[in-house]
């Protein structure tokens, strides 16, 4: 039961790559098969995991440009966790692919045929909502988007979510808007709730609609600001194992569990039903569960008290 999440949000510096990273890292070494593919020419989730992109095989570019196949691009960078490396070549992708027919499916076709070997793959996307990106929305079957809650969170949102809209109407109608996650959070400022509390009122409109974002929810998790996690790429680390007791890795730890635990209803909600049964529904928070279940909550909370 894979499931495909491209990380986006064309603002740089909002936590997309550390986000990619640390989460991956988290389900990786909890036994999961996790795949994460590097769309950004920038390589920092590629540095992130400890790859040199100067001196790094085949990755995205020449998956894209279909100069080597995803197999042989794939480098195993932590048990269970392989990375579809970024290098600078990326960069002349977009511009290299301009008059390639089906261009935007590129890369749903290489990871169409590992589909089965993954518990999931991430995709770091790059601040822009250009071919790269189109490419990453059009392989997944979910968007999260990394928030920094400070007073522009919200601008380029409307063009972010129309992207994901166009793509949902022309090339991948499977694709939502699962999570938004705040990121760099300061509990202390004022501001963050505020934003969260405008993004739940967003959220809330579209409710019963069925735009693409008509499902998503906040994460219930924060990240916090925490210097470590700012610390760890330039060592081409992980949080885990930078410093695995700080607060960094304590929530993505926890990011990485309750994205785990929503698994069974997300792949429910993808028709997969041939698939396992949902699961974990017991292990959610209850406010989890009211949030994003729908109907399905009160058949869970009655299992809980059963
Ligand atoms: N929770 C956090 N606390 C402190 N620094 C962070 C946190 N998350 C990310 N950073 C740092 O902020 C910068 C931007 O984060 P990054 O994940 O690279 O964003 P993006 O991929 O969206 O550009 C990086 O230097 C990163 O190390
Ligand atoms: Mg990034």
């Amino acid at each position: 039961m894979l499931r495909t999440i491209a990380v986006l949000n064309q603002k740089g510096g909002v936590g997309k790559t550390t986000t990619v990273a640390n989460t991956a890292a988290a389900l990786a070494m909890r036994g999961l098969k996790v795949m994460v593919v590097d769309m950004d020419p920038q390589a920092h989730l590629t540095i992130h995991l400890g790859e040199n992109p100067k001196q790094a095989g085949p990755g995205v570019y020449e998956v894209l440009t279909k100069s080597a196949n995803l197999a042989e691009s794939l480098v195993e960078v932590r048990p269970n966790l392989r990375l579809l490396g970024s290098n600078i070549d990326l960069v002349g992708a977009e511009s290299e692919l301009v008059s390639v027919v089906g261009r935007d499916i590129i890369l749903r076709e290489a990871l169409e045929a590992v589909q089965d070997e993954y518990d999931y793959i991430m995709i770091d996307c790059p601040p822009s909502l250009g071919l790269l990106t189109l490419n990453a929305l059009t392989a997944a079957k979910e968007a999260f988007i990394p928030v920094q809650p400070h007073f522009l969170a919200l601008q380029g949102f409307g063009t972010l979510l129309e992207t994901i809209t166009l793509v949902t109407r022309r090339i991948n109608p499977e694709l939502k808007v699962t999570g938004i996650l705040l990121c760099m959070f300061d509990k202390r400022a004022l501001l963050p709730a505020e934003v969260k509390a405008d993004i739940e009122q967003f959220l809330d409109k579209a409710r019963q609609t069925d735009c693409p974002w008509s499902g998503a929810q906040i994460i219930p998790v924060h990240v916090r600001r925490n210097i470590k996690l700012a610390e760890a790429p330039s060592y081409g680390k992980t949080i885990f194992e930078y410093e695995p007791k700080c607060n960094g890795a304590e929530d993505y730890k926890t990011v990485a569990e309750y994205i785990h635990s929503q698994t069974g209803a997300v792949v429910k909600e993808q028709g997969d039903e041939l698939q396992q049964p949902p699961i974990l529904i017991r292990e959610l928070a209850p406010e989890a569960k009211t949030a994003t279940l729908g109907d399905e909550s009160v058949e869970a909370s009655q299992t809980d008290r059963a």
